[in-house]
């Protein structure tokens, strides 16, 4: 299973998890093999049961978005020794910085030893529908790259 996690309050972030999860079905071998989740209804075992994740989260107040947050909360010591190289990408809504969330995942990813397989997406600033294509190449990059075997 690749998994997307998507927190999404507002029509764009909604678009935005919508992209990822179609570029991902486009990646992968098996459409099936794609799931997308809200953070407040994932659990440790969905974590355990993915090969791949997609995180997406808005900026607010210079942090994730406290869902974002309450997933990290819940999963991070039951998946810590299991999902420890779990690939992972990350793309962040943020209407004017984007550096807060970004330096939070990084700490926490790191702490799980999870592996950051592409750049963190920032989508800062006014709507730009690019953010949606950005999206979609990225679903698409990581569930190609793990079918691939490249991740
Ligand atoms: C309470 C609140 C706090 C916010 N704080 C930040 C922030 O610290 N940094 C930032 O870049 N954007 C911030 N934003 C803007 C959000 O990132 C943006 O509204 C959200 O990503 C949704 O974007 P959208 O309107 O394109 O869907 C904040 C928005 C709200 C409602």
């Amino acid at each position: 299973m690749i998994l997307i996690v998507a927190h999404t309050p507002s029509p764009n972030l909604t678009r935005l998890a919508d992209a990822l999860h179609a570029g991902a079905v486009e990646g992968a071998d098996d459409p099936a093999q794609i799931s997308r989740k809200a953070p407040l209804e994932t659990s440790a075992d969905d974590v355990r049961a993915a090969r791949g994740l997609a995180l997406l989260t808005p900026e607010n107040l210079g942090y994730m978005a406290g869902a974002m947050k309450d997933f990290f909360d819940r999963v991070y010591y039951p998946v810590l020794e299991e999902k420890q190289g779990l690939p992972f990408v990350v793309m962040i809504r943020a209407g004017h910085d984007g550096t807060g969330t970004s330096r939070a995942i990084t700490t926490i990813t790191t702490g799980l030893r999870w592996k950051l397989v592409q750049p963190i997406a920032v989508a800062k600033g006014a709507w730009d529908d690019a953010f949606v294509d950005d999206a979609h190449v990225l679903g698409q990059t990581l569930a190609a790259g793990i079918d691939a075997g490249v991740y």
